[in-house]
């Protein structure tokens, strides 16, 4: 085995990347529950991987075949129910490991000095898993898989002059139609998989460049022992790895629970309405985008009013826009000398309590008929209102909180229990 692994040395660099990367990457010894997550999203990226080779071995992508062919995996095909059932709910999952995986950046500073590039690529992998997960959900040809792909590309002909060339050169047609089914199905099964999985690489070969933040948001590399070696890291490898596969085992309980007792999760991951095939003479009755897209649903449909001769739709897609443009401005609108929550002081505690409220709350909200009163006092787009006033200010008022906030002395070694 020895001789083989030189072999294999000399012409590829095998022990050096081994070493590198797991046995000798040393990480901060103080990793808690919320650096599991990064391992988890690579997990479900796996899943989601092998469980799309399996079902485009059966699915079909033309509008005459599609839906059949996926009532076709649930009934006719061995164990088809479980692998797509992995896959729909494993798209949900995605998104909570992500959403999980971005708000542990935001509580320990992980986008911060020097690790800006980590959390721009990390934005970048956000949107392309938007566009995976909106394109994925046209492919069952359901009522709502049509209706969606509809409202949302009809979006872009919001934009003024180029819009409706956008829109139909996105569809391919002046309706959402075969074509447009034939390119989405491309696009989510070989352009952005391959997309995403060159950008978790890089993801990964840029956070070890830097080395890992932790819960201290202090940098490992300042203090180091005679031999170079950080006093406060552990290899990854063993001591991370057993650790992640620990965290694997319970995500998988759980996600199993998910895919055996309620796969559908009350209509959340699966909705009611894409169990109708396509018909694009009948419109559901409300339209609402997947769960994990519901909080940019709200902000645009939020915006009622028309000024400086720009129409309410139009005013609706820039803050969409704006509102995913905020994460990618987060490193430069932070300026609190601690990276920690930790460390910091009251206000920043406050703002990030307000926030995520704002996130989810216009999660719900995405959920429910604007008019309709479902929170309290006011209907749900006088609430959605609210709530995108108090998103963008967690932002934009973030320069002037986190510098003024009173923190706390940052320690030079992490603290450990
Ligand atoms: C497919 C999706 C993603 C995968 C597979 C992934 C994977 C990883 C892994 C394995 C780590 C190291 C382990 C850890 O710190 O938990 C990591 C760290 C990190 N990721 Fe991601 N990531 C993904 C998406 C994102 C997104 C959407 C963001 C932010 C917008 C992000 C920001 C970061 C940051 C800032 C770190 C450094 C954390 C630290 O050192 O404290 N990642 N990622």
């Amino acid at each position: 085995m020895s001789k083989l692994l030189a072999w294999v040395d000399d012409r590829f660099p095998a022990t050096k990347v081994w070493e590198e990367h797991l046995a000798k990457y040393y990480a901060p010894k103080n990793f808690n529950f919320w650096y599991y997550f990064g391992g988890l999203a690579v997990l479900v990226l796996v899943i989601q991987i092998l469980t799309g080779i399996f079902l485009t071995i059966h699915y079909k992508p033309d509008s005459e075949l599609a839906f059949a062919s996926v009532e076709y995996i649930m009934r006719d095909v061995p164990w088809g129910w479980l692998i797509r059932y992995l896959h729909s709910t494993g798209a949900s999952a995605f998104f909570i490991i992500v959403y999980l995986h971005m708000f542990r950046a935001m509580l320990y500073g992980s986008h911060r000095n020097p690790r800006e590039l980590i959390w721009l690529i990390g934005c970048i992998i956000y949107v392309a898993l938007m566009a995976e997960a909106f394109m994925g959900y046209l492919l069952p040809w359901g009522n709502m898989s049509y209706w969606g792909a509809q409202v949302i590309i009809s979006l872009f002909s919001a934009i003024p002059g180029i819009g409706e060339g956008l829109a139909l050169w996105i569809r391919g047609d002046f309706v959402v139609s075969d074509a447009t089914l034939n390119r989405f199905f491309a696009f989510h099964v070989v352009l952005i998989p391959l997309i995403l999985i060159g950008l978790v690489f890089v993801h990964i070969v840029a956070l070890h460049k830097v080395g890992s933040n932790n819960p201290d948001g202090i940098e490992i590399k300042k203090v180091k022992n005679e031999n170079g070696i950080p006093v406060d890291g552990i290899p990854f490898h063993p001591y991370y790895t057993v650790k992640d596969i620990m965290g694997a085992v319970f995500f998988l309980i759980l996600f199993s629970i998910v895919i055996f007792f309620m796969p559908e999760f009350f209509g959340i991951f699966l909705e009611k309405d894409n169990f109708t095939p396509a018909n694009p003479l009948q419109t559901p009755e409300d339209i609402v985008p997947l769960w994990y897209f519901t909080p940019y649903y709200s902000i645009l449909r939020a915006n009622t009013v028309s000024f400086f001769w720009i129409d309410a739709k139009v005013w609706g897609v820039i803050f969409m826009g704006l509102a995913i443009v905020m994460f990618f401005l987060l490193p430069w609108l932070d300026r609190s000398p601690a990276k920690s929550i930790r460390y910091r002081g009251v206000q920043y505690k406050v703002w990030l309590t307000l926030f995520v409220i704002s996130f989810v709350l216009l999660g719900y909200l995405g959920l429910k008929n604007p008019d309709h009163v479902d929170l309290f006092l006011f209907r749900n787009v006088i609430w959605a209102q609210i709530l995108t006033i108090v998103y963008f200010l967690f932002f934009l008022l973030m320069p002037f909180y986190s510098k003024a906030d009173k923190t706390k002395p940052v320690p030079e070694r992490v603290s450990f229990k």
